[in-house]
């Protein structure tokens, strides 16, 4: 397969790596020159382009068998969000329905999800979030979908919760620098998936995902923040992180979801094994990492 990683970053390069063990020929888009040498060192050939220009994407040679677009947003601002996920996607459909893929995968994320009363999620739950960055992405969907409706682009849309893996995971990376702090009761719920099944979800995706059609991809327990830090406290020997004043947490809870979302169809459907069903083996195998680079 000749296949494209759109935004060949954290998430794109693991994945090229694995593309490039099954075979496959893989070429990487970036922005900026910067990844070109991170990209030349696995062996993912590099294109430097912006998706948001859409002139840019006729310089890219086609076609491909597959394509990813694990694009993101690294400033995180509305207008930032339009750009890089809508235009981004709006051109990205145009440059590729004259001559489409087999298959395209695009990682949106569970903040289309507004659930603020900790019920269980699935594909087919409301997105009606309630942050602006989450409704450009109920926006950049819908393109998708729209577009896998009218045979432009056999789409799979993979729904991602929070990543983490190496040098990632906030509220870890906040505990081990001593900066966590528990918010309220420390109800709140986190959903997360490591790296590496991100990239096991979009391989799955690519090989048997159906067109037109939404999975999440998130590991097999949401867990309350306090119940996290808890399992972090006994499992590194470490004190628990103190809780955050009542107007920090009242301050922090504002937009919040709390959710509990399903990988049921993951798992089902494209008969997903997890890597790391759980963040306890997730953060077990990073703390072994951490343990072997010291
Ligand atoms: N991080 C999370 O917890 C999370 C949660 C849910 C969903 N997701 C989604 O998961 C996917 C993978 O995330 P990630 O952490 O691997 O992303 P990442 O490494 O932060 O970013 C991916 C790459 O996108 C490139 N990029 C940004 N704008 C571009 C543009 N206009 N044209 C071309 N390339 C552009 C960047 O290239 P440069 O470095 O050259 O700028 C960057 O290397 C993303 O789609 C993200 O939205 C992430």
């Amino acid at each position: 397969m000749r296949v494209l990683i759109i935004g060949c970053g954290y998430v794109g390069i693991p994945l090229g790596i694995e593309l490039l063990r099954l075979g496959h020929e893989v070429f990487g888009v970036r922005r900026s020159f910067e990844g070109e040498s991170e990209m030349k060192a696995v062996g993912i050939q590099p294109i430097t382009t912006d998706i948001t220009n859409r002139a840019d994407l006729d310089k890219i040679p086609l076609p491909f068998d597959w394509v990813v677009n694990t694009v993101s947003s690294t400033q995180g601002g509305v207008e930032e969000y339009k750009a890089v996920y809508l235009e981004g996607t709006r051109n990205l459909i145009d440059w590729l329905s004259a001559n489409p893929p087999k298959k395209f995968v695009y990682t949106s994320s569970t903040s289309v999800y507004g659930q603020t009363d900790a019920s269980a999620v699935k594909e087919s739950s409301p997105t009606e979030p309630q942050t602006d960055t989450g409704k450009v992405l109920v926006e950049t969907e819908k393109l998708l979908l729209e577009a896998a409706q009218q045979n432009k682009l056999p789409t799979v849309i993979l729904r991602v919760a929070g990543i983490y893996g190496p040098d990632r995971g906030h509220l870890f990376k906040q505990y081990l620098r001593d900066e966590a702090t528990i918010a309220g009761k420390g109800e709140r719920l986190i959903n997360m998936i490591h790296r590496d099944d991100v990239v096991g979800a979009i391989l799955a995706a690519l090989k048997s995902g159906r067109a037109g059609e939404v999975y999440n991809a998130v590991d097999d327990e949401p867990v309350a923040q306090i119940h996290f830090f808890r399992w972090l406290s006994e499992t590194l020997g470490k004190e628990m992180p103190p809780y955050a004043t009542e107007e920090e947490s009242a301050q922090r809870k504002r937009g919040l979801t709390q959710k509990k979302v399903s990988n049921r169809r993951l798992k089902m459907e494209m008969g997903y094994q997890f890597r790391y069903p759980t963040f306890r083996q997730g953060y077990s195998a990073e703390i072994q990492r951490l343990d072997n680079v010291e």
